[in-house]
């Protein structure tokens, strides 16, 4: 079907084109759209596999604005694969600190060492490769394939399945990997062999500025503006459809800062589940006052020079809330590691420490600012 017929068939009304056929013809508009609307951003300047990977893997859950620093951080202090693979956890969830979601750094590292152990500290220029790699998924694997080494896959994540669900009229539910698999081998019949990474990177772009997430879509600059089916039939408001996420689960905890003058206790986290290995402030389950977590740590008396409460705050994980009061507990004395006993697996880190030495989650980031 010559591409004349379908701007025919399209300017007619409803028209018969199949969906393949109707996301081919936006090809050419989409790709001349990019080329005017594209952002400069620090991984499109020379893209490499390495920085493509990093980058896509900070893109995901973390917005564009957010990243830019960290990327730039990152490639500058890791700035091969081999760097990567050999960086110290704490390094490298330092450079991490405050994205979210680590286990996506430590899958970096793991995937950077099994690159080294493979492919000679390359990544390898293989879709099927990539695919083998702790972290990569169908979504990164495309992006670096593509962007990278100029391989036409698809590479769809939930911003582009809003843009092709709408494009097409699609109700299928988006969180469905049933539904995101058609979607890809729907793109994988259509990406133009010699320009890859510009036709899944402008897909990208439309779903960041034009199909918007959580606000009316800006169909008059888009560049599917005449096929988009969800556009003409007034459906932009119903489509995507995406199956509710489960409620998260609320857990109140009181934050405790254990000072000196100079130091302030923190402790590793457990090597398995929420923030795995990561530093943080010790804290109980539940509202508590400042006698009940004095007694709780084991703190001696003559070692407890005051205590004041700290503001509330509030942090957001996937799956659960943290709902936060805070004391300070101030101690008369420095203390000297190891101690006799009452500090269990408290370590006293020199305030500034926390800032240049301990990986310290985002979710603390209120009670760290107050040390
Ligand atoms: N979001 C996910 N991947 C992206 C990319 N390569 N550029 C901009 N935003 C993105």
């Amino acid at each position: 079907m010559s591409e004349l017929y379908n701007r025919l068939q399209v300017l007619e009304g409803d028209t018969p084109l199949s969906p393949e056929e109707r996301l081919r013809a936006a090809v050419r508009p989409l790709l001349s759209w990019y080329g005017e609307n594209a952002r400069t951003l620090p991984w499109r300047e020379s893209p490499k596999p390495y920085s493509v990977w990093v980058s896509e893997i900070m893109l995901q859950q973390t917005r564009v604005e957010a990243v830019k620093p960290y990327f730039e951080r990152f490639m500058r202090e890791l700035p091969t694969v081999k760097d990567l693979a050999e960086a110290e956890d704490d390094r490298l969830m330092k450079l991490w600190e405050g994205l979210g979601y680590y286990s996506r750094a430590r899958n970096l590292k793991k995937a950077a060492v099994a690159a080294c152990e493979k492919y000679g500290g390359e990544l390898p220029a293989d879709y099927g490769e990539l695919l083998k790699l702790p972290g990569i998924g169908s979504y990164t694997a495309g992006a670096i394939a593509s962007i990278a080494f100029g391989i036409p896959e698809p590479a769809v994540d939930g911003n582009v399945l809003r843009v092709l669900s709408r494009v097409l009229a699609s109700r299928e539910d988006i969180s469905r990997q049933a539904v995101k698999r058609g979607m890809e081998e729907l793109v994988r019949g259509v990406i133009p062999p010699d320009r890859a990474g510009d036709f899944n990177q402008a897909l990208i772009e439309v779903g960041a500025l034009v199909c918007i997430p959580g606000g009316e879509p800006k169909c008059a600059g888009c560049p599917f503006h005449s096929l988009c089916l969800a556009r003409r039939r007034g459906l932009t408001g119903e489509i995507p459809v995406k199956a509710p996420k489960k409620a998260r689960r609320i857990e109140r905890r009181t934050i405790v800062l254990l000072e000196t003058e100079t130091q302030v206790a923190i402790r590793r986290r457990p090597e398995e589940g929420l923030l795995a290995s990561l530093w943080e402030f010790p804290s109980l389950e539940g509202d508590l006052g400042a006698e009940e977590a004095r007694e709780a740590f084991g703190i001696p008396p003559e070692l407890f020079a005051g205590a004041e409460e700290l503001p509330e705050a509030k942090h957001i994980f996937s799956h659960v809330e943290w709902h936060m009061r805070g004391i300070r507990i101030r101690l008369t004395a420095p203390v000297q590691a190891p101690a006799d006993g009452w500090m269990g697996e408290l370590i006293f880190a020199d305030k500034g420490e926390l800032w240049t030495r301990y990986p310290l989650p985002g979710a603390f980031a209120a009670y760290r600012r107050l040390v």
